[in-house]
């Protein structure tokens, strides 16, 4: 729905019928949840400060990685590019044609499972697989059509440092990735390599991260588009810097007012655990996963992370016995990590009945556990906690980047499952800008806020198209600046704007 985020809770909820001892743990795991104002702009205090330590040097805990995607498209831009998603779920592969329109494009594109073993595979495997999956996409759309060549955007939503457009070494896995041997690596040479093996006409002409693709396509359409933010399976945002404010990049003499797309990868944010008020269930999903130390924002709003606090927490409130809970249940498949995502957390908020009816079955079908009403109520104020101290930690995010460039209004384009799903992410968030910033009392209420977070456009696949199309436009302007070999740049230009697109 839209508008979800001014719905209106449709059931009012009581705690009557909760004994005493099940009262006071709601009322520790409200201690424990519950992030105010005050805590807000602490944490979005140190986030600017974060921001701007990494923009100056190359180890800082938000690595700050420039992306030389250096300007916004105008709408002008024209051409047939592929995309190639490699997102965490699926694999998307579009063909985008940018057509003479101002502001218009056609696509068509086929999305591909990722089967889950591929994931902590190998790379030779990885690679292999989403060669395959281009290889398809070409052979069903083209045939036997000759295609010389055609340039692809490759979203690659991992962090990577990009010393040119076209490269990029992943930094490390996030999202419970854990392929051996590609972290510290380029990871354009293997693909590449899995692409020529295939022999298909395809020039990799820049790898965008999801957040600078969902900026650039948000801006295509929206020109208060300042930001590009991914609210999913993890999070992230992206922005456009000027290059005279990214002192570690000041070596390379660029002129101080060209834009430079930074991709924060603050997902990383307090690594240190300096500020986020992390709760022992936080400390327990960070010590299981496979890079603990890393991504401790991340681990506390992001999709996959969701449903394994309140796992944890669950389990937590049958095993301490400070009151019964699930008491004489069979327990075994709560003890099963990672078994409840973030949709079965949703879905509890949204269950409409006042008997909570709905969360009965999805515990019972779920988990084989029959609650009574009190442990159902409990469940309930539980998501309620987890899901609103995720969407208020991530607006200090948004709000850092705002205050660090003293945006005072502007458009955030944001997308990802739990942006796009979760009950009343939209309308938390906003309220939680509205205090880190000191809004009036009428604002905070999403629409027409001064900082508006708006569902993004397509950025994995327009984006990713428009970023290789500004690539080559800028390449035959001259501007030469991150690009590793601008001869065979100019000669995709030039096969780009004679390809025709697909019937
Ligand atoms: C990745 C980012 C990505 C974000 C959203 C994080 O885990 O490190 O590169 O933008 O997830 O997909």
């Amino acid at each position: 729905m839209p508008s979800g985020a001014r719905r209106t809770p449709s059931r009012k909820g009581s705690m009557v019928d909760v004994p005493k001892d099940m009262l006071d743990q709601i009322k520790k795991l409200e201690d424990l949840f519950i992030v105010d104002g005050q805590k807000l702009k602490e944490v979005t205090n140190q986030f600017v400060s974060e921001l701007v330590r990494g923009l100056g040097q190359n180890d800082a805990t938000i690595p700050m990685n420039p992306t030389w995607c250096m300007a916004f498209p105008d709408g002008n831009e024209t051409g047939t590019f592929l995309a190639l998603d490699m997102g965490g779920t699926n694999m998307r592969v579009c063909e985008v044609t940018l057509t003479e329109e101002k502001g218009e494009f056609d696509i068509i594109q086929s999305k591909y499972r990722m089967p889950e073993e591929l994931k902590t595979g190998t790379a030779d495997e990885l690679w292999a697989y989403v060669a395959d999956c281009l290889q398809q996409f070409i052979e069903y759309h083209h045939g036997d059509e000759k295609i010389e060549q055609l340039p692809l955007g490759f979203t690659f939503s991992y962090p990577a440092t990009q010393e040119y457009i076209d490269h990029g070494i992943l930094q490390r896995w996030t999202k419970g990735f854990d392929i051996d041997g590609v972290e510290g690596k380029d990871v354009v040479p293997p693909f590449e390599a899995a692409l020529a093996e295939r022999g298909l006409p395809i020039k990799l002409t820049a790898l965008v991260n999801d957040t600078t693709g969902t900026m650039i396509a948000s801006a295509y359409t929206d020109p208060l588009m300042r930001i590009g933010c991914i609210f999913g399976t993890g999070c992230n945002a992206a922005y456009m810097e000027d290059c005279g404010s990214i002192p570690k990049i000041a070596h390379m003499n660029l002129d101080a007012s060209l834009p430079m797309a930074i991709n924060c990868e603050y997902g990383a944010f307090d690594n240190e655990h300096k500020v986020l008020p992390r709760t022992p269930y936080d400390i327990i999903i960070d010590k299981e996963s496979p890079r603990p130390g890393q991504q401790a924002f991340e681990k506390m709003i992001a999709g996959l992370y969701l449903g394994e606090i309140f796992r944890l927490v669950l389990l937590d409130l049958h095993q301490n016995h400070e009151c019964d809970f699930f008491a004489g249940q069979d327990i075994s498949k709560l003890k099963k990590a990672y078994s409840l995502d973030a949709g079965f957390l949703a879905a509890i908020e949204e269950d409409p009945f006042e008997n909570l009816s709905e969360t009965y079955d999805l515990m019972q079908n779920k988990l084989s556990i029959s609650c009574t009403k009190p442990e159902l109520e409990l469940l309930r104020r539980l998501a309620e906690l987890i899901g609103t101290r995720a969407a208020r930690l991530s607006a200090c995010g948004v709000a850092a980047i705002c205050k660090h460039k003293g945006w005072e209004t502007c458009h955030v384009g944001a997308d990802g499952s739990v942006f796009n799903k979760y009950p009343h992410f939209k309308i938390r968030g906003a309220q939680a800008l509205k205090e880190i910033l000191d809004w009036p009392e009428n604002k905070g209420k999403g629409k027409g806020d001064p900082i508006e977070i708006l569902p993004a456009e397509d950025g994995s696949g327009v984006g990713a198209a428009l970023i290789a199309a500004l690539t080559l436009k800028r390449v035959q302007q001259g501007q030469n600046a991150g690009i590793r070999d601008p001869e065979a740049m100019k000669k995709a230009a030039a096969l780009a704007s004679k390809a025709k697109p697909s019937k």
